[in-house]
């Protein structure tokens, strides 16, 4: 199955070597907030991908259910958990989440908003991303927390170094993510209590490879962030001249090291942690 952009059928074999869970302890924490303990909870990985952030809940949590579009990503993630009893995955979509009422003590959400919807998803104000909500808090039981895990307008333009590469490319893809201030209301509009936005400084999603000077010339890297696929042919060759142009110069560190100043201040990511009841304390929050 062929996502709208990104063909995660092929980009599924190459996924796991270019991603890593990022904010897993920040997961746990806002699970815990719920009233029952962490091994008695029923958690969903609303488009689980390959269930990198499944491994990584294993044994923490008491069951956790993963929900995927794609096959290719999915069929990976079968393969880690085949023998686990208390991991259940299936193929479908998170705009129709085949669960009851009341019945999941906390969901996750990945980076897969932006999935959901076109560059025109603004104008429509989001339509998908409220249908998400919708279905989230329908399925969670009172007090059940819901945590999208996306990423802010500006950490698109400076929380990734290369992405200063192809800035025709994060355009488009920014048009596909709601704003944070945005998500937040969307969420109390679906009758979620807005709790608060998380940002971890000190990881990236891609992890040990993140700052290889050669990687976005190779594929197997670009296909760890999603915002390539929408970088057109020109684009893309006019990023490889200045990366290989950088790197014979010999000014490619300086460049990382101007690029890294800039994501220690905002991160890559953001977590946006919702209950399902009305509260009014906020954690920690990010523009
Ligand atoms: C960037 S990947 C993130 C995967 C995983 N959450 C992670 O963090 O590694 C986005 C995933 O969302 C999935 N996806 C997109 N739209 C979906 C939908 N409507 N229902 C379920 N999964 C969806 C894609 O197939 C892809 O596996």
């Amino acid at each position: 199955m062929k996502n709208e952009y990104e063909n995660y059928q092929e980009s599924s074999r190459n996924y796991d070597k270019t991603r890593v869970p990022v904010g897993v302890e920040i997961l746990l924490e806002c699970f815990a907030s719920t009233p029952r303990l962490l091994q008695e909870q029923t958690i969903l990985d609303a488009g689980c991908g390959t269930g990198i952030y499944i491994e990584a809940l294993k044994g923490k949590v008491g069951r956790l259910y993963g929900l995927e579009l794609n096959e290719g990503m999915l069929e990976r993630a079968r393969k880690k958990f085949k023998n686990e009893p208390t991991i259940w995955l299936h193929l479908g979509s998170i705009l129709e989440l085949p669960y009851e009422r009341d019945t999941l003590d906390a969901m996750m959400c990945n980076q897969v908003l932006h999935h959901l919807g076109t560059e025109k998803s603004a104008q429509e104000n989001f339509p998908q991303v409220r249908r998400l909500l919708v279905e989230a808090y329908r399925v969670l039981r009172p007090q059940g927390v819901l945590v999208i895990s996306t990423s802010s307008h500006p950490q698109l333009h400076d929380g990734f170094w290369w992405a200063d590469l192809i800035p025709a490319a994060v355009n488009r893809m920014s048009a596909r993510f709601p704003t944070l201030k945005h998500l937040a209301s969307m969420l109390e509009e679906a009758g979620f209590s807005f709790v608060g936005n998380i940002v971890p400084l000190d990881s990236v999603l891609q992890g040990e490879h993140y700052l290889d000077p050669e990687g976005p010339l190779n594929k197997s890297y670009r296909d760890g962030d999603s915002t390539w696929s929408l970088a057109t042919k020109e684009e893309l060759e006019q990023a490889f001249e200045r990366l290989r142009k950088m790197n014979q110069d010999g000014i490619i560190s300086n460049y990382l090291e101007s690029r890294e100043r800039l994501r220690h201040k905002i991160g890559q990511t953001t977590f946006v942690f919702a209950r399902k009841q009305r509260e009014t304390g906020l954690l920690h929050t990010c523009g």
